[in-house]
C-alpha cells in the first residue's frame, strides 16, 4: 500500500474544552497519524502524549497578547510543515470555527494548493456550562443562547452583546472577564437585576472553579477572578439550574437581613 503520510495536508482538529477526554475519536486519530503537530496554549498537553515520538512538537499558543507568533507566522509555517513533512496537525482549543480563527488558516493554506480537513471539536461555549450542570436552554425559561466575544479584534466589547440582553437568550462570553464590568453595565438595564450569572474557568479540568452571582451584585465577584485562567460567563435565568444558585441566594438573603 502506498504511504501517503508524505503528502502535504493540514488537518485541523478542535481539541476538546481542556479535558484530554473530551476530544472526538476521529481528532485523536489525526494526533496519532501526525508528522508534525502544532498546538495552541488551550490544548490539554496530555494530547501530545498521543502523537508518535518522532512527530514534531511545536507551540504556536496565543495568550493575553503574549504571541509565540503572529497569526500570518502560523499561517506560514502550517504551509512550510507541510511541504517538508506531509501531515501536519493543526490542535486548537475546542472547536477551530468558534473564535478559533481556524478558517483563516484554511484559506491560507488552500491558496498555497495544500489540502486541508476540519475535524470538528466540543467548543468550551458549549462543553463548560454543560459540564457544571447549567443548560444553555431550558423549555419555557429561553429560546435561544448567544456565543458572542467579549473582547473584539479592536480590543472592545462587542456591539452584539446590547441585542442578545434584549431577548431571552442565554448569553455565554468568550474572552470577556477583564470586560466584566462593561459586560454587565451593558446588560443591566435590559434584564432582571436578579438575573444571575456565572463564572466559570478552567472547565472541564481539574481545576474548574465556579462563581455564582446575580447581575447587580457583579462588582463583588472582580477579586474573586484568576485573570491568568481561561474562563467563560454565562448570563441568564438557566444559571438557576446550577446545584449552588439556591443555597447561595438564601445565604445572600440572610446576610442582607441579620
Ligand atoms: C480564543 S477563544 C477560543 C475558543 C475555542 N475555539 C472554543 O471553541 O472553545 C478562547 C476563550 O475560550 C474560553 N475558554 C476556552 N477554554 C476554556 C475553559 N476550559 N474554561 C473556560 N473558558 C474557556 C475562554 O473565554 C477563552 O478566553
Amino acid at each position: 500500500m502506498k504511504n501517503n503520510s508524505k503528502i502535504p495536508k493540514v488537518t485541523l482538529v478542535g481539541a476538546g474544552p481542556g479535558d484530554e477526554e473530551l476530544i472526538t475519536i476521529k481528532g485523536l486519530k489525526a494526533i496519532k497519524n501526525a508528522n508534525v503537530l502544532f498546538y495552541d496554549a488551550l490544548v490539554n498537553e496530555n494530547l501530545l502524549k498521543k502523537a508518535k515520538v518522532s512527530t514534531l512538537k511545536i507551540y504556536v499558543g496565543k495568550r493575553f497578547n503574549k504571541h509565540a507568533y503572529s497569526q500570518d507566522t502560523i499561517n506560514k509555517m502550517l504551509v512550510e510543515y507541510a511541504s517538508k513533512y506531509g501531515k501536519v496537525t493543526r490542535l486548537k482549543g475546542g472547536d477551530s470555527f468558534v473564535f478559533g480563527r481556524g478558517s483563516e488558516e484554511v484559506n491560507y493554506i488552500e491558496s498555497c494548493g495544500i489540502e486541508t480537513e476540519v475535524i470538528p471539536g466540543i467548543s468550551s461555549a458549549l462543553a463548560v456550562p454543560s459540564n457544571q450542570g447549567i443548560p444553555l436552554t431550558k423549555r419555557s425559561i429561553n429560546e435561544s443562547f448567544w456565543v458572542i466575544t467579549g473582547t473584539t479584534s479592536s480590543g472592545k466589547i462587542s456591539k452584539d452583546l446590547v441585542f442578545g440582553a434584549q431577548s431571552s437568550a442565554t448569553l455565554i462570553i468568550l474572552m470577556g472577564l477583564r470586560n466584566l464590568s462593561l459586560i454587565m453595565e451593558e446588560v443591566l438595564p435590559y434584564r432582571p437585576e436578579k438575573t444571575p450569572f456565572a463564572i466559570i474557568q478552567n472547565g472541564t479540568l481539574p481545576n474548574e472553579t465556579i462563581i455564582i452571582d446575580t447581575i447587580d451584585n457583579y462588582k463583588n465577584v472582580i477579586e474573586k477572578i484568576d485573570y491568568k485562567a481561561p474562563g467563560i460567563i454565562v448570563i441568564g435565568d438557566v444559571v438557576a439550574e446550577h446545584p449552588s444558585f439556591l443555597e447561595e441566594e438564601i445565604q445572600r438573603v440572610l446576610e442582607r437581613k441579620f
